[in-house]
């Protein structure tokens, strides 16, 4: 037995510190601690990114902004608990460059890790007329919605556009007739038939939404731009129903990779110079110009590819409003969209690479909207759809409606390039079908063996993400001396693994105190004691929220590879009468 012991000492002596930390690896820190998807965060299209800088989780929404910003800013050390930013990322001011008159919409947030750079992508409308006809020839188009850039030395913003103007990209359609052109506004009633539909001029400039990149390993592979196609110019003949439905599509394109690789980030992002002007000169008769007022019209005519449509591989979950005209009473078009693509890249075991993009469909103010995926071997596909979506849709069992738009985020502990990814899907979802839009966090998982993308339980209590165990917690007293001299304050304060505090205000943690053994009180970070016994041993214990209502409140307890289990806690020995 000493011998052993013996062995293991010198054993140890002679690892190197790389080997320790591998050592230790192998007895990762467990906790049994668990998160219930409470609304409390208002978001919409949330977008999730872990910061290594500040080990932090920071979501970027279209929602939840203070007055005066665009886009809503949280900060999370759990990936479950969140805390909101003051502000917003970008200031609705003349230093921000602004472009776009509203529908700032889905931000997206990219750090380059050469240069230091946080690229915020996001969608905006133009409504200035002058600023319509040159991006859309028509100074009426309606909606005109393009992808805008800004940036920021911080992940907290705020963020400035590159340019005034939108990314360098003039999406053209020269195949489709811009049916919009024969309707009357409100734009609800298309042609009734395909002949009719085809009597519209020929070619439109595509407005686009929700961007999401895609970066390759390397340049080979490229980096890619998803986007959808904004429905409210895209009326597409139906077959199947007969009619025409005004639909949202994905598209992807390859972008250059000059802006990226731009030290100061004075570089707009642009598209690759496969896909530059390759629409130009396909309509002989097209001019840019609508008519003198307007005289600035799109020279550039790029291209695009469409990755899903119900033109592609049609699925009927999709079709929840193409008959809401009807349904209505006149006030709705008959719609299809496809939007809020993420696209990641996953090899089997074979070393085959397989691109999957999950994206939602339907109208994402009705309980419908939901959750499918598509997979490809390359980036712009061929993407076929999955034959199981959608993979994440409303329940009322659950009351959980409108679940969609979100986005991929692996948690940081876990190895990642193994296929061991652990993965979450930070999406928005409505507590009722009125509700607003809040921030749900689901688990993901993808099996490139199965082609196979699924989301855990998203109700009940859920386990919390890998990678925040260990916990430390620190009491320190705060003495408050008033005339009896009995009242005792402490200050308590829970760090995660990498050393960030967790926000003991939030509704979903707390402190137990227990005077030698009893609980005696609970609170948040700063509790007080009153009328504690001098020499009374005083312990505080970390609690997390339950969703299950005859056990509230949880003590956490956490442990090291499968032994050693402890308590979150700390014990400190009264003093005072
Ligand atoms: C930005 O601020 C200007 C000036 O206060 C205001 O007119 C405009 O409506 C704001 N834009 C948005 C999209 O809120
Ligand atoms: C990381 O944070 C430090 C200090 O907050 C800052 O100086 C540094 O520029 C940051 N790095 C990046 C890549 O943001
Ligand atoms: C529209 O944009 C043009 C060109 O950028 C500018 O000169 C004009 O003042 C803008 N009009 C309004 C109403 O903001
Ligand atoms: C443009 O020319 C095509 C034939 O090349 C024709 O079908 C179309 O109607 C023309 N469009 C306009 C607006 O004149
Ligand atoms: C030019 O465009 C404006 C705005 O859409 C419109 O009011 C006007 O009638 C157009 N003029 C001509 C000659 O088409
Ligand atoms: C449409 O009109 C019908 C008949 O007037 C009415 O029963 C129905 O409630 C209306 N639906 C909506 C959505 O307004
Ligand atoms: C703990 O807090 C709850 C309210 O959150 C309260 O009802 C309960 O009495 C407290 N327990 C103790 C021992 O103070
Ligand atoms: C001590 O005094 C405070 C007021 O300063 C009072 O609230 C508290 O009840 C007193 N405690 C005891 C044990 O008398
Ligand atoms: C707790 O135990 C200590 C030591 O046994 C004792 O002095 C103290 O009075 C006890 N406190 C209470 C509140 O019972
Ligand atoms: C809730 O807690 C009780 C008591 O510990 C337990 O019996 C029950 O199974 C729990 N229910 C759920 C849904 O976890
Ligand atoms: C706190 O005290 C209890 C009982 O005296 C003991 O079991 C526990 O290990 C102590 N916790 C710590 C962190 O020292
Ligand atoms: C509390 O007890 C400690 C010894 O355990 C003693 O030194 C101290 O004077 C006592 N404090 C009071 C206020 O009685």
């Amino acid at each position: 037995m000493f011998s052993q012991v013996w062995y293991r000492l010198i054993f140890l002596g002679l690892l190197t510190s790389r080997n320790v930390v591998s050592a230790q690896r192998q007895r990762q820190w467990h906790t049994d601690a668990t998160y219930i998807n409470t609304p409390s965060s208002t978001a919409a299209d949330p977008y999730v990114r872990w910061d290594s800088n500040t080990s932090l989780y920071y979501a970027y929404s279209t929602e939840g902004a203070d007055d005066g910003w665009f886009f809503g800013l949280y900060t999370s050390p759990d990936l479950a608990t969140w805390t909101k930013l003051p502000g917003g990322a970008i200031k609705n001011e003349t230093a921000s460059k602004l472009w776009a008159d509203d529908w700032y919409w889905a931000p997206e947030c990219y750090l380059n890790e050469n240069t230091g750079w946080y690229f915020l992508f996001y969608a905006g409308r133009m409504t200035n007329q002058t600023n319509v006809a040159r991006y859309f020839k028509y100074p009426d188009f309606e909606e005109a919605s393009k992808i805008g850039v800004a940036v920021s030395r911080s992940p907290s913003g705020p963020f400035i556009n590159i340019e005034a103007s939108p990314i360098d990209y003039y999406p053209f359609d020269p195949d489709y007739h811009d049916v919009n052109l024969i309707m009357s506004p409100p734009y609800l009633v298309p042609p009734s038939t395909l002949e009719e539909g085809e009597t519209a001029p020929l070619g439109s400039f595509i407005p686009g939404i929700d961007p999401d990149i895609y970066f390759g390993d390397d340049e080979d592979e490229g980096m890619f731009l998803f986007f959808s196609r904004n429905a409210y110019r895209n009326w597409v003949w139906d077959p199947k129903y007969n009619k025409y439905i005004e639909e949202s599509n994905i598209y992807g394109v390859r972008l250059n990779g000059a802006w990226w690789n731009d030290a100061d980030a004075k570089t707009l992002p642009a598209v690759h110079s496969d896909f530059k002007d390759v629409n130009k000169g396909k309509l002989a008769n097209w001019t840019s110009a609508v008519n003198d007022s307007f005289p600035a019209g799109p020279e550039r005519m790029d291209g695009w590819v469409s990755v899903i449509s119900r033109t592609l591989q049609p699925q009927i979950w999709e079709d929840a409003h193409v008959f809401d005209y009807a349904a209505s009473n006149g006030t709705l078009k008959d719609r299809r969209w496809s939007e809020g693509s993420t696209t990641i890249k996953r090899t089997d075991s074979d070393g085959i690479s397989i691109y999957f993009l999950t994206y939602s469909a339907n109208n994402y103010e009705s309980p419908d909207y939901g959750v499918g995926y598509a997979y490809a071997p390359s980036p712009l596909g061929p993407y076929a759809k999955s034959n199981s979506n959608p993979i994440l849709s409303q329940d009322a069992s659950r009351n959980i409606y409108s679940t969609g738009h979100g986005s991929i985020v692996a948690v940081p502990s876990s190895s990642t390039g193994s296929g061991k990814e652990e993965f979450y899907y930070p999406h928005h979802a409505r507590p009722s079908p009125d509700d607003d839009r809040y921030l749900y966090i689901s688990r993901l998982f993808v099996d490139p063996d199965q082609l196979y993308v699924a989301f855990g339980p998203d109700t009940g209590d859920l386990r919390l993400p890998s990678g925040s165990a260990p916990f430390d917690m620190q009491v320190a007293r705060t003495t408050t001396t008033t005339t009896n001299g009995s009242d005792s304050n402490y200050l308590v304060t829970v760090k995660n693994r990498y050393g960030v505090e967790l926000d003991l205000e939030n509704a979903a943690n707390r402190v137990r105190v227990l005077v030698n053994g009893t609980e005696v009180a609970n609170g948040t970070s700063d509790i007080s004691l009153d009328g504690v016994e001098n020499g009374s041993q005083v312990t505080f214990r970390y609690q997390r929220a339950r969703f299950n209502a005859s056990e509230p409140w949880l003590d956490v307890k956490q442990f090291q590879g499968l032994a050693g289990e402890t308590w979150v806690e700390v014990n400190i020995t009264h003093e005072g009468s």
